[in-house]
């Protein structure tokens, strides 16, 4: 009898969750179903380079705190846009053919690909060629869409909503506006949830553009009202009515090459011309992807692993696993491909913001 065998990769940023991901799909593939696990490199470079390792019972005992991930990660790689320099020349191939090539020598069942949206349009693209792909949706931005959640929100969120809860004695203590910039990218999700944990009094984010006099009336309003501090809770995201994001860099061989930032110290500026606060700016930045992961995400992560492994075990491909209420449900991947879940206008989180009387940098 051949022996099965499948492979696995984590494809995009990492996030706490993935190596509770890689443990929980190696150890149900080996324990319940006798099946063997490669784990490629560096996400989609290691299926482009064919460099890979077999993952044992033993190579992922003891992984399931640790955060980042054992097989290595690349926001840069994909098979139908790979970056080579010839003669001293940057060129785009495609080598999504040669790629194949290696799936099917590999004799690989399936190819479990964790990431957020990126990493699903490509293992779209990839079933489209004839591969059959799992998706564990992955992201501390929650902007993958047919999911409620993703593993890494979750830690991201504590790391973010702990940040805002010390930043808050320093800026009581010294009267000052204290502006926290969190991830998120295009979506509001993290910078929404972190503000209302941490009870940010103006949470900014970018599918509501903000108006400085709203964020100046608020710091003003509460001055006035004896307290003597404010806390303006960013997402990377966020932009001005009528501006622009804030790019902090162009990472040109990314399938997605802007990189925001740096938007709080251009509200730090602004509140400061406008008024006699002084400001101060805590840039959350990468923090919010590294560490242990919470016990919501080992949980999550390990129960969208087992499901993977069930859809594989089953002949179910091209889905992504995806979580819905309580349960774990399976949609098919091409739902998932290219698209981003923002936050809409009537969320409950904006609902429960506004109550509250937390500001949302404009008038609603
Ligand atoms: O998508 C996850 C994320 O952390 C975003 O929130 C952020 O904009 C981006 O990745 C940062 O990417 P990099 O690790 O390349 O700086």
């Amino acid at each position: 009898m051949t022996k099965r065998r499948i492979g696995i990769l984590t494809g995009g940023g990492d996030c706490p969750g993935l190596n509770a991901v890689i443990r929980g799909v190696t150890k149900t593939a080996r324990n319940t179903y006798g099946i063997d696990v490669l784990g490629f490199h560096d996400g989609f470079e290691g299926l482009i380079e064919s460099r890979f390792t077999a993952l044992t019972y033993e190579s992922v005992s003891g992984i399931l705190t640790q955060g980042g991930t054992i097989l290595g990660a690349s926001n840069r790689a994909n098979p139908f846009e790979h970056i080579v320099i010839e003669n001293g020349e940057r060129t785009v191939r495609d080598v999504s053919d040669q790629t194949m090539a290696l799936y099917r020598d590999l004799e690989l069942e399936a190819l479990i690909t964790v990431g957020g949206d990126g990493t699903m349009t490509i293992a779209g693209m990839l079933a489209e060629k004839g591969a059959n792909v799992i998706g564990i949706p992955k992201t501390i931005d929650k902007d993958l869409v047919e999911t409620d959640t993703t593993f890494g929100f979750d830690s991201a969120r504590q790391v973010a909503t702990e940040a805002i809860d010390r930043l808050h004695t320093t800026a009581q203590s010294h009267h000052r506006v204290m502006i926290v910039e969190v991830m998120g990218r295009n979506v509001g999700w993290l910078a929404l949830e972190s503000g209302l944990a941490g009870g940010g009094d103006v949470v900014l984010i970018p599918e509501l553009p903000y108006e400085l006099d709203e964020i100046v009336r608020v710091a003003r309003q509460r001055s006035r009202f004896g307290k003597r501090f404010s806390i303006v809770v960013v997402a990377e995201g966020a932009r001005p009515k009528g501006g622009r994001q804030v790019v902090d860099r162009i990472v040109a061989d990314s399938p997605e090459p802007v990189r925001l930032g740096g938007i709080s110290h251009q509200i730090a500026r602004q509140i400061e011309e406008a008024t006699d606060i002084e400001c101060r700016v805590a840039q959350l930045g990468h923090l919010q992807r590294g560490g242990t992961p919470s016990s919501a995400d080992r949980i999550l992560a390990t129960r969208l692993a087992v499901k993977s492994m069930e859809l594989v075990a089953e002949g179910t491909f091209n889905h992504m696993v995806a979580t819905k209420g309580e349960e774990i449900v399976a949609v098919p991947i091409e739902r998932v491909m290219g698209r981003q879940k923002f936050v809409p206008r009537d969320s409950p989180l904006i609902e429960a913001a506004l109550s509250i009387g937390a500001s949302l940098g404009v008038d609603l």
